[in-house]
Parts: structure tokens; sequence; C-alpha cells
């Protein structure tokens, strides 16, 4: 089928999301849509869906105007959306999410077997690994996506549209999406999806589409220079490369101590006596595939699990059963890899969410000084670039890159001995991840300690000073830089990777 929309606009009170957007999608394209935080990229494919409602212009389906007036009347056209955020049922198996919905002649007397049957059909046909018998709850977020995917493949979708579905993924399923994505191509089906990751954009897509402000600027071959397309994006040539270079001062004391840390599998592994530390001053890269411990480790290191044995301490205290209140009062800053669960509040504005756990400091006479929260928060925004109508929009309202950056602005404005952050750079641009990274070893440089968890190797490789690898719920320390690639690839896909001692630990 082909899509395509003829001088769409939207606008949300003063703000020109979408201006005049003109695309066309051809049967068979992998079409990638590019763009800063902001763009418009998101608000452009709710249109297309059915989830909001174009101001101005016209969506044409096989060059016939359509009104959408909501997601049924998108799907019924054989348009299916990916959304970031998961709309599965937790405890319902792979199999009842894949048909949850569909006609009820279709799934005659709910016959599990016939139901299982028919997904595994399914997903063998677009080479989709998974177990139709399997609790969607009990899946990794790769394999959730993988059920989203299907879902709307048993709805024969003609345009599937994925909103930046690598950005939750580790390369390996990003690579298993790439195949999936080609075979539905390679019938004809139309597949629209965003990333942030230039790289990926090569690898798959057939056309790029570059948006700018709510408008497109261009729409190039996915081949063309990597600075090209990020000028383009950026409206502007910025360089974007950090180079590595070693700490300043390096203290001898521990800001973080991981000591025999266990703790039950949530996903994978969980942890079997896990050994890790963190100095002032150094960036302590973790990588690993999602299963091998990350998970615990996190819920670990700011209370919301309680190990099974072991020890944490922060800055030389105990705070194995230390709540999180109390981690945070010693120093601890948290990026979550989850903003939506633990980074934010939904609820509450971009201003009030800048000065979560930070309120005392701008408390004077008992009485919160509004004067110094406003210019605070007007320094924050500014030094994040974060992009909003003003800091009293609701943070639910901004884009999901901008979102991101809000979080990272606040933990960073606390005063630190430890940050731990976990893919601190997920779904922000090429522009604010290169301001986030700068940020973080501008951190390290003042003497803060850094736990950098990241599912993007490059990430890990390029900002730490010491890594180690999470495979099977321990870490192995990677010798120093420069890296050894192959070894970290070699461990990170093993159980026990006692292949790579080099250094020590600590
Ligand atoms: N419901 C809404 N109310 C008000 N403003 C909104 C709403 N939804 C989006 N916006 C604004 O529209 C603009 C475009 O947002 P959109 O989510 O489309 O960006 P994006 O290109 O997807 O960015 P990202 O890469 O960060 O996901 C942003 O300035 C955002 O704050
Ligand atoms: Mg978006």
């Amino acid at each position: 089928m082909k899509i395509a929309t003829e001088k769409v606009t939207k606008r949300f009170g003063d703000l020109v999301a979408n201006d005049e957007v003109s695309i066309e999608f051809g049967a068979g394209a992998i079409h990638a849509l590019l763009g800063e935080n902001g763009a418009g990229k998101s608000t452009y494919m709710a249109m297309l869906y059915g989830m909001l409602e174009p101001d101005e212009g016209t969506i044409l389906f096989d060059g016939k105007p359509v009104e959408l007036s909501g997601p049924p009347d998108a799907m019924a056209a054989g348009i299916g959306m990916v959304f970031q955020h998961f709309m599965l049922v937790g405890p319902f198996t792979v199999a009842q999410n894949v048909l949850l919905g569909l006609e009820p002649a279709e799934l005659t007397g709910v016959d599990e077997e016939a139901m299982n049957a028919r997904v595994a059909e399914l997903a063998d046909r677009y080479g989709i690994q998974i177990d139709p018998r399997a609790r969607v709850d009990e899946l990794s977020v790769g394999l959730q996506q993988r059920v989203e995917i299907l879902k709307a493949l048993a709805r024969d979708v003609r345009v599937l549209i994925l909103d930046e579905p690598t950005s939750v993924l580790g390369p390996e399923d990003a690579q298993a999406l790439f195949v999936v994505m080609r075979k539905l191509a390679a019938e004809g089906k139309t597949i629209l999806f965003v990333t942030h990751r230039l790289n990926e954009v090569r690898q798959v897509a057939s056309t790029v589409t570059v948006m700018r402000h709510g408008r497109v600027v261009g729409t190039c071959d996915p081949s063309a220079d990597r600075d090209e397309i990020v000028a383009l994006m950026l409206g502007e040539s910025k360089p974007l490369s950090l180079t590595y270079a070693p700490p300043p001062r390096r203290g001898k004391t521990e800001v973080l101590r991981i000591r025999d840390l266990h703790a039950a599998a949530t996903l994978g592994s969980g942890l079997r006596g896990l050994e890790l530390s963190v100095r002032p001053g150094e960036i302590v890269g973790v990588a690993g595939v999602e299963g091998n411990g990350q998970r615990e480790l996190l819920r670990s290191l700011i209370g919301l699990t309680r190990p099974e044995h072991g020890t944490i301490s922060i800055d030389g205290h105990d705070v194995t059963d230390a709540p999180p209140a109390e981690r945070t009062r010693l120093g601890l800053g948290f990026i979550a890899d989850d903003r939506h669960g633990l980074g934010m509040i939904g609820g509450l504005s971009v201003s009030e969410n800048l000065i979560l756990t930070r309120q005392r400091r701008f408390t004077k006479h008992g009485l919160l000084d509004f004067k110094s929260i406003d210019s605070d928060v007007a320094a924050r925004i500014r030094e994040f670039d974060v992009r909003l109508s003003s800091p009293q929009q609701l943070i639910g309202r901004l884009s999901g890159g901008n979102q991101q950056k809000v979080v990272i602005a606040r933990e960073l404005a606390r005063e630190l001995k430890i940050l731990v952050a976990a893919q601190p750079t997920r779904g922000v641009d090429a522009g604010a991840a290169h301001n986030i990274h700068s940020q973080i070893v501008a951190l390290r440089d003042r003497g803060v300690g850094v736990l950098l968890l990241s599912a993007e190797l490059d990430e890990v490789l390029s900002l730490s000073d010491r890594v180690v690898v999470l495979a099977g719920g321990v870490a192995a320390p990677a010798a120093a830089r420069p890296w050894d690639r192959q070894a970290i690839g070699a461990a990170m896909s093993h159980e026990h990777p006692e292949a790579v001692r080099g250094s020590h630990d600590g």
C-alpha cells in the first residue's frame, strides 16, 4: 500500500509540532524518519495511526484521502503501530496477547493448542523467534517487542510503524529485528521507523527523511555521509566526537563497593556473587547483554530489591538494607533505564520534576524559595537544551528525548559522590547524546565516581576508564585501554567470563 501525507500540520497551542509535512512512503520501502528530539516524528506517526487528528492537510492511502477518527480506523485500513511502551497483558501468554481482540470466531472455543500453533506458524513465517506459550511478563524487552510485532502481523497489516524500536534493544536483538523488517519489506509491506542511530539507517533503511522543528528538511539516500545527515538534522555541522582523556585525579577510597552480591533473578541469571567497586573520579563501564544481572544490580543499588547475600556500601557506609532516600542523602545519583517507572513523575511539571529530591536546597525558613527555583530550573533547561514551551508544562507532554534530558539534568545537579547511569542516552538525539557524555566526563573530572551501564558497547568503551563485563551474574574485568573488542564481545556472550581476566578490579 502507498501511504502519503500532503501538507499536514499539527499544532499544540502555539507550538507547531508538524508544519506542512509532505512525505510519500512506497510499498516495500523501509523508510527511516530522523530528527532531533522534539522535531515532530512521534506526532507525525500518531497522525498516520489515527491517534491525533491533523489540523490541516491530507493523509492519503493508495492515493485516496482518508479521515482517521482513531486507531481502529487505521487498523482497518491495514496500518499497525508498535509503540515504545508496549501494550501487552503481562500474565497472559504470547499467543493470547497476539490473538487478543481478534474476531471471536477465529478463536473458536479458545483452544490453547490451536492458538499456540497459529502464532508459531505466523512467527515462523517471518523468522521471529518466540515461544507462544511463554508468559509475557517473564520475557525480556526484546522479546516483548516481538510479541507487539506479531500482534500487528496477525491483523494483516500492510504498513508497520515503529517508533524508536531499537532504543530499548541490545545490538543482537536489533539485528534480529532488522532481519524481520527486511522480510516484511520483501513481501511488499511498508515500514516506517524512527531511530537516533545513524549506523542503523545505513544498515536497514531504503529511504531517509529528516525533520527539523516540525518540517521536512530533506530526503536522502541512507548511504549518505554521516556528517551530512547530522548537519541536515541539526541545521549546522557540529563536531560530535569525544576524544578520551584519562581522569585528572582518581581517589583511592571507594565511593561504591559491592561485595559478593547475590540477588534472585527477575530475568535471566540474577546476581551470583558480584564484586565491583568504583573510586572517586573514574568511570567504570559495565558491558553486557540484558538478562545477565543488570536489572538486579540496578534494583539493588537504588534499594528496590533486597539482595539475598552480600553488601553494598556508598562512600564507606553500608547501605545494603538502607531505603532509597538514605542512599540519595549519601550522594547516590541515579539515571534509570526506565525513565517512566523510576525517573520522572508524568503528572508533574518539568520544573517540579527538576527539583524533585533537591527541595531542601530551595527551602528558606521552611518555605520554598520560588525565585531561586525558577532561576535554577532555567539554567538546567539551558544547559541540557531541553525543548519545551514552558517549565510549567507537564513533563509527560515533552517528546521522549526531552523527558530524558530533564531526568539527567536533575540528577547531575545534585551533590554526588557516585552516579549510576543506566542507558543514559536512550532515545536522545546525536547532539544531546554528545552533551550528556561531556557532562558525565566533567562530573568524573570533578571527582565523582560513575558506574555506567549501557547496551551499546561503543558508549561503554568510549567513555569508561575501566570496563567490566557482566555475564551470568558476575563481573569480569576487561584488560586496560586500548580495549580488546573481540575479547570483550566474547566475554559478553559467555556465561562465565573468566576469558578476559586482565587487570584487577578495584
Ligand atoms: N500532547 C502534547 N501536548 C503538547 N505538546 C506536545 C504534545 N505532544 C507533543 N508535543 C510537542 O510537540 C513537539 C514534537 O514532539 P514529538 O514527540 O513529535 O517529537 P519527536 O520528534 O518524536 O522527539 P523525540 O526524538 O524526543 O521522541 C515537542 O515540542 C513536544 O513537546
Ligand atoms: Mg518521539
